[in-house]
């Protein structure tokens, strides 16, 4: 008898305000269709102080301002896929930062698809799995853990 294990790994991901108007059936789709789990959901307009704090490691860059304010435009979709070597993943099925880019090199991507712009670029995805769990904890609180599948209620409409 032969076993085997597949260890799940869960990544943060996020569509982003415009996107989220403009494509989220086609974005959930694709997510479906790569073999993510849904772990965790929340539809929320984030304050500018937890989009300062999400972006923390940015702090410095000289978009950072620009980023939170659009951060906090509109509703984002924020989501745990668990999935084996998500972060990676999801990270490939989004696509370069810039969507510039990412049409050369990847234009099946969800940035060359859907991104507007390096500012507007659809959708975010952690960048590595100490970024995820850190991230997952801030944004879902204490009770996310791996397999807990959960709608947290306060869907913004
Ligand atoms: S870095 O420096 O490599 O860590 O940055 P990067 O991963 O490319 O980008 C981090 C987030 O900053 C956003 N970004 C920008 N916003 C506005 N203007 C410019 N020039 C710009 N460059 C990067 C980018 O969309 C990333 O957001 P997330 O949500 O992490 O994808």
């Amino acid at each position: 008898e032969i076993e085997f294990f597949f260890p799940q790994e869960q990544t943060l991901a996020v569509i982003k305000p415009n996107a989220l108007v403009e494509h989220r059936e086609e974005i959930l789709e694709h997510i479906q269709k790569g073999g993510f789990t849904i772990s965790r959901v929340k539809e929320t307009i984030l304050s500018r102080e937890m989009a300062e704090e999400f972006y923390k490691e940015h702090r410095d860059k000289p978009f950072f301002s620009q980023l939170v304010e659009f951060m906090c435009r509109g509703p984002c979709m924020l989501m745990a896929l668990t999935k084996e070597n998500a972060v990676e993943e999801w990270r490939a099925m989004m696509g370069p930062t810039d969507p510039a880019e990412a049409k050369e090199v990847a234009p099946e991507s969800l940035r060359a698809r859907f991104a507007t712009d390096i500012l507007q670029n659809s959708v975010h995805g952690s960048s590595n799995p100490q970024h995820a769990s850190e991230k997952i904890h801030f944004l879902f609180g204490d009770i996310a853990s791996e397999g807990d599948v959960t709608n947290d209620g306060d869907m913004a409409t």
